[in-house]
């Protein structure tokens, strides 16, 4: 098992990652301040593992909420829910609430933890890679408004973190692969080295290798939690993490989401900033060819829906979180482990990229 420590001043807390955590009560119990453990999970993953944590907690009163599956439920029905369970059971501020699941659950029940009786503690058990490497640190939690996606949320850190790769075992190929697309994104942005290891252990990460997950979701983590430390609230650094994103949101919001998973249009998005960045100059052709096989190599598209032509990516662009002040802003490769977030670019660049010329 390895374990980082989330720099956060007095609310640090340790990510521990590896195979089996599930069920070692050990690693969970210190943080667990009451006598009382609501577990929020979701009707997919209760029947595989919320079993096994529940034999983990039997020496305190334990409940679980077990809400429905998908993105469609995260939203305030869903939270209402579970402060009408967590009231009408009389749960005070010293219950401690455990997200069990990916990153749907985990951001509701994050946003639920944050507001409940003004905040109580928080413990993030990830189920899907992407909820290990990405959803599970750094302390966003949010739900769905009708007019726009993780519009209501708080900033909340956890208590701790529980990645086991075991559990990724049970994780349809596709949901895999999607979770791979964020540490890729790893590798281009901040880690050439870890980029490498990556392509050279991608077959042992597709068949679910722990000692080689443990690797992967590690030093995701690492980078991750080093630039939350520095960036907590999204100042600068931390847009680092959205290298792809700005055109992969393009292309989830054009299909309709549920159609492109999340990392696959992050897979299709981060090749279109390489070749951005290949198109400014920044980048070698070397380096581009390098990127899109790693990224091929995890099963993930390469280039957007044929559908998706210049104007409808601009239009959907123009709506990013990244605009400021009218500028677009992008995150961009100066190098294959160097991004760099600027509004300093070839308009031309863009243009061509989006022409796919
Ligand atoms: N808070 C953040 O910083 C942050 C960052 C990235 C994404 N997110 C959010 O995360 C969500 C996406 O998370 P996700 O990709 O984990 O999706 P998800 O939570 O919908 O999980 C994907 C699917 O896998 C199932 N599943 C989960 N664990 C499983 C397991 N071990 N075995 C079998 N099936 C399993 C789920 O029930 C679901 O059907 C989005 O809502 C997104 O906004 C948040
Ligand atoms: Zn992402």
């Amino acid at each position: 098992m390895k374990t980082l420590e989330v720099d956060l001043g007095h609310r640090s807390y340790p990510i521990h990652i590896g195979s089996q955590l599930l069920s070692n009560s050990d690693l969970l119990k210190p943080h667990i301040q009451g006598k009382s453990v609501v577990i929020v999970t979701n009707e997919t993953v209760a029947p595989l593992y919320l079993g096994t944590l529940k034999t983990q907690l039997s020496n305190y009163r334990c409940d679980s909420i077990v809400l429905k599956d998908g993105e469609a439920h995260k939203n305030l029905e869903t939270l209402n829910t579970i402060y009408t369970r967590l009231l009408e059971q009389r749960y005070d501020r010293k219950t401690t609430l455990i997200a069990l699941g990916g990153g749907v659950v985990g951001d509701i029940a994050g946003y639920a933890a944050a507001s409940y009786q003004r905040g109580i503690p928080f413990i993030q058990i990830p189920t899907t890679l992407l909820a290990q490497v990405d959803s599970s640190v750094g302390g966003k939690t949010a739900v769905n408004h009708p007019l726009g996606k993780n519009m209501i949320g708080a900033f909340y850190q956890p208590q701790c973190v529980l990645a086991d790769t075991e559990v990724l075992k049970t994780l349809p190929p596709r949901e895999l692969a999607a979770g791979l697309a964020e540490v890729i994104k790893y590798g281009l942005l901040g880690d050439r080295e870890f980029l490498l290891w990556v392509k050279d252990n991608m077959d042992a990460l597709k068949d679910c290798d722990n000692a080689t997950l443990t690797t992967a979701i590690e030093r995701s983590c690492q980078m991750k939690a080093e630039i939350v430390a520095a960036d907590e609230r999204e100042g600068g650094q931390r847009a680092l993490l959205n290298l792809g994103h700005t055109f992969g949101h393009a292309i989830e919001t054009e299909m309709g989401y549920g159609e492109w998973l999340h990392g696959e249009a992050v897979g299709a998005g981060m090749v279109m900033a390489a070749e951005m960045s290949r198109a400014c100059g920044w980048i070698k052709q070397e380096d581009l060819d390098l990127a899109k096989e790693v990224i091929a190599a995890a099963d993930l598209p390469t280039q957007p829906p044929s559908k998706m032509t210049p104007d409808t990516f601009l239009q959907h662009m123009a709506r990013d979180k990244k605009v400021i002040d009218g500028s677009l802003r992008l995150v961009l490769l100066k190098a294959l482990g160097h991004a760099v977030v600027t509004a300093d670019f070839d308009q031309a660049a863009l243009m061509a990229t989006l022409e796919r010329e």
